[in-house]
């Protein structure tokens, strides 16, 4: 039986889980930090330990954003401990700092409905996928994104969905397909023309378009 499908907005549930640095309390562990918690189908898996080995490395890159990682994979405290050396060995990395959970029962994947049936171990049950859920300071899911097993991850493209999400929860802004940080942002449709100078003082450039609609107003990067 698989858990409630969560949705963005919802509350993030908490939980207790077995880690590679010990018992946590999710909540707890996350403090008023954002976290990011990503799964994996397996310890001592190729794809699995590029990513791990990417995300130790993009470390530095979460904490100025304010945001703390942490893996999950369907295996023990123990095996966690020595996969934990081959993904250092494999990314040159002098040290590992965030926590792997070990969900050797299956019971956060089944709870947060990260199985991917289409991925079945030698035992023949179903392996986690590649999800990725951002929650936020206030313990709410503000991304969830699932990828098959056979697919690793762009954790630049997760880093500039955070850098979207901390910019656009503040300003009056979205931003545009393909947007990185300092690029130029769309208006929201929410905006009255009227409070445009009081909230974009050096202007904005609105797009002519066929409908003659004014929707298509985009501002460089408050
Ligand atoms: C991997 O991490 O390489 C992987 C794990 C399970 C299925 C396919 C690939």
């Amino acid at each position: 039986m698989s858990g409630k499908a969560l949705n963005i907005g919802d509350q993030f549930p908490n939980f207790t889980a077995d880690t590679s640095v010990g018992r946590i309390d999710f909540y707890d562990w996350m403090q008023d930090s954002w976290a990011i918690l990503f799964s994996h189908p397996a310890d001592f898996t190729p794809v699995c330990t590029t990513e791990l080995s990417r995300v130790a490395a993009l470390v530095p890159e979460f904490q100025k954003r304010g945001v703390k990682p942490i893996a999950l994979s369907c295996d023990t405290v123990a095996s966690h401990k020595g996969w934990i050396e081959d993904i250092k060995s494999f990314g040159k990395l002098s040290s590992f700092d965030y926590p792997i959970i070990a969900d050797d029962k299956r019971e956060l994947a089944l709870k947060f409905n990260m199985l991917d049936k289409d991925e079945i171990n030698a035992e023949g049950i179903p392996l986690t996928c590649r999800a990725v859920f951002v929650v936020d300071d206030k313990k709410k899911l503000r991304l969830s994104i699932l990828y098959p097993a056979t697919t690793g991850r762009n954790f630049d493209e997760i880093l500039r969905v955070i850098d979207s999400l901390q910019l656009t929860q503040t300003k009056s802004v979205a931003t545009p397909a393909d947007w990185k940080q300092g690029g130029k942002c769309m208006v929201l449709p929410t905006v009255k023309a009227e409070d445009i100078s009081k909230l974009f003082p050096d202007g904005i450039e609105t797009i002519e378009v066929p409908s003659g609609k004014s929707y298509l107003r985009i501002t460089p990067q408050p």
